[in-house]
């Protein structure tokens, strides 16, 4: 398994297991159980993709050891408050069934972030988190933010594929070693990621798939990827990235499709949108 040193000394996997929109709880308990056996031992979920229970429950079966897995949750919007963010953290590691979660982010860069900030640095200073990071923080808010509080984040976990690179914010994070992770990082099979000649044509070469291309493309420029599937051949497929390199030529070939797209944290519509997603009441 390969990993990766966050800033605050501790290692995590490089390659992990996303259940975004698997809404069905027994196929997320399904496939993060295919997941583990597969080896992938990071998964991320969130509070608001309402499957915690059910990723608690593929855990536990699995029979792999706590300390050999990574496990990351996130906070929502509505319990990003100096008073919300610990009973929010606690609800979440019950419906997981731990006691304690590896990496917990700040969902979206909206509400009293810096009072959770400060809740959270304390959850972190008691062992109940092992690092603790934020989500969707583009260069100015993360800067803002680390300049700002007493702990720096470990992890930006942010939108990364092909044709959204994140050229700034990558900067932005080596520079003051805050690691990125990549979701989406198969376009959530949009964009015509799939049919894409230049992937297509660098997956022939190697004899690997568009996907394990675009995982492994991440994977060279140091982020962290999280591809979500429910199928298990996918899962196994999207796992399977270690036993080819691409080449100086290839990544700056794929270097070149990224489309430098704005990313939406500052839409007013995008804002209100999420800001009216309530998990409870
Ligand atoms: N922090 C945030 O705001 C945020 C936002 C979005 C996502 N995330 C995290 O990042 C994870 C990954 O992102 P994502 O789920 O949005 O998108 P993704 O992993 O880029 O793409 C998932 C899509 O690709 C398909 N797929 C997966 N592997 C494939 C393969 N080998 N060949 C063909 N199609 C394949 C999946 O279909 P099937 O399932 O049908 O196989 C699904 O439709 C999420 O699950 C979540 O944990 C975080």
């Amino acid at each position: 398994m390969q990993k990766v040193l966050l800033n605050n000394g501790i290692e995590m996997p490089q390659i992990g297991f996303g259940v975004y929109q698997i809404d069905d709880l027994q196929v997320c308990e399904e496939a993060v159980l295919h997941a583990i056996q597969t080896g992938y031992r990071l998964i991320d979920t969130a509070a608001v993709y309402q499957n915690e229970e059910a990723v608690g429950r593929a855990i536990k079966r699995s029979g792999v050891p706590r300390e050999e897995l990574f496990i990351t949750t996130k906070l929502w919007i509505q319990d990003a408050t100096s008073e919300g963010a610990k009973r929010a953290f606690y609800a979440s590691l019950e419906k997981l069934g731990l006691d304690y979660v590896d990496l917990y982010l700040i969902h979206q860069p909206y509400n009293d972030i810096y009072g959770a900030w400060r809740a959270m640095e304390e959850l972190y200073a008691e062992g109940k988190i092992r690092a603790i990071g934020v989500s969707n923080f583009m260069s100015g808010r993360v800067l803002d933010f680390l300049l700002n509080n007493k702990v720096t984040p470990a992890v930006n976990q942010v939108k990364v594929h092909p044709f959204h690179q994140q050229k700034e914010l990558k900067e932005v994070a080596a520079s003051h070693n805050i690691q990125l992770e990549a979701w989406a990082p198969l376009a959530e099979g949009k964009e015509g990621i799939f049919s894409n000649s230049i992937l297509q044509k660098v997956a022939e070469v190697h004899g690997k798939t568009v996907a394990q291309v675009a995982l492994r493309w991440n994977l060279q420029n140091g982020q962290i990827v999280i591809p979500k599937s429910t199928h298990k051949e996918r899962i196994e497929e999207n796992f399977n990235l270690f036993d080819f390199e691409l080449s100086a030529e290839e990544m700056a070939q794929i270097g070149e499709l990224d489309k430098a797209a704005p990313n939406p944290q500052e839409n007013p519509e995008f804002v209100e949108r999420l800001n009216s997603i309530k998990i409870h009441d």
